[in-house]
């Protein structure tokens, strides 16, 4: 398990900004072209209704725009530039080139695909390269999940949706706000959730379920245990927005009553490297984070991808 070394220099989140597409498609919309209805989709999976449209670049340019004015930096001063997605624009050039042009910013640029435990994977990557150096990084997770949906399969349409949140990142003197984290992966599951190049989502529905549950809770007590917090010592978890029965399970496992989660997939459904920013930043903006609150972040994903992280919150 790493831990952090003691010269690391840390950072700390001074702006973010989330961005969802303005079409609203309903739980009623999607029963009348397919066999589904709205009681099912909420019982089953906790959503509501969900964005979609824009493209990858463009949402997460919004949310970007977002986080670099609520932190007041200077664009020209950002080191990196981290895109998670797994639904890039274009095959090539990665779409972090053309959000970096989009913000006009002058720094590397990269995408990671680590579907949707992408931004938590980002947000580690960061740390590392600030502990390297850097100093002002912007990390996004974004993805257009509504445009490699089957929007005749019911197995998945009903989960799928648009969206971007994005977080700034500046070091500090001293060791910032990651306490622990964990980063995970298992290719042996890469066909319980796949998308052919060009084609459409397919997904076993059921497994994913029961192994979700599984990595979430072995990833959040790594970090947990790799940052000396326990469960009590969580204020808020922003799990990754799959299914609330997921979440649900997976915090009653781990000790964490659900008042203490963050919890938007009602209003967006699964937007994937989106999807645990958006739940993050819309508790932040609710106030229901304070200034050295602990707070873990995990989520699983396609590859079968988990990912953790516990912060102690900085308020700007
Ligand atoms: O980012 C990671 C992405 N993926 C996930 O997190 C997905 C994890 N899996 C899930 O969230 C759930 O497995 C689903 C929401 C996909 C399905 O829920 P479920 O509770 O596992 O349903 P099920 O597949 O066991 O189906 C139960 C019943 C079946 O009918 P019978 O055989 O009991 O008569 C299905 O045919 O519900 C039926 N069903 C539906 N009915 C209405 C399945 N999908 C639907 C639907 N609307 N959309």
């Amino acid at each position: 398990m790493p831990t952090i070394p003691n010269s690391a220099t840390g950072a700390i989140i001074t702006g973010w900004g989330t961005a969802l597409p303005e079409k609203i498609v309903t739980n009623d919309d999607l029963s009348k072209t397919m066999e589904t209805t709205d009681e099912w989709i909420r019982e089953r999976t906790g959503i509501s209704r969900r964005h979609i449209g824009g493209s990858t670049a463009s949402l997460s340019i919004e949310s970007a725009r977002k986080a670099i004015a609520m932190s007041g930096v200077d664009p020209l001063t950002i080191d990196a530039l981290i895109l998670a997605t797994t639904t890039p624009d274009r095959a090539v050039p990665a779409t972090s080139s053309t959000v970096q042009h989009g913000l006009g910013l002058r720094c590397g640029a990269f995408d990671i695909n680590a579907a949707c435990s992408g931004f938590v994977y980002g947000l580690v990557t960061a740390h590392g390269l600030i502990a390297m150096g850097m100093r002002k990084i912007l990390v996004i997770g974004t993805d257009t999940l509504s445009r490699i949906t089957d929007w005749t399969d019911r197995n998945t349409a009903i989960l799928f949706a648009d969206g971007s949140g994005a977080a700034l990142l500046e070091s500090v003197s001293g060791p910032g706000q990651l306490l622990g984290w964990d980063l995970d992966a298992d290719g042996s599951l890469e066909d319980l959730l796949y998308c052919e190049i060009g084609g459409k989502l397919k997904m076993e529905g059921k497994e994913v379920f029961r192994r979700a549950v599984r990595v979430m809770v072995d990833s959040a007590e790594k970090s947990m245990k790799s940052a000396g917090v326990t469960a009590d010592e969580i204020s808020l978890v922003a799990p990754h927005q799959a299914n609330i029965r997921i979440i649900e399970a997976a915090c009653k496992r781990l000790g964490i009553p659900m008042e203490r989660t963050a919890i938007v997939l009602h209003e967006t459904g699964n937007t994937s490297a989106a999807s645990i920013p958006l739940a993050l930043f819309d508790a932040a903006d609710n106030n229901r984070i304070n200034h050295g609150d602990n707070v873990l972040l995990v989520g699983f994903g396609a590859g079968m991808t988990a990912a953790s992280a516990v912060i102690k919150w900085h308020k700007p």
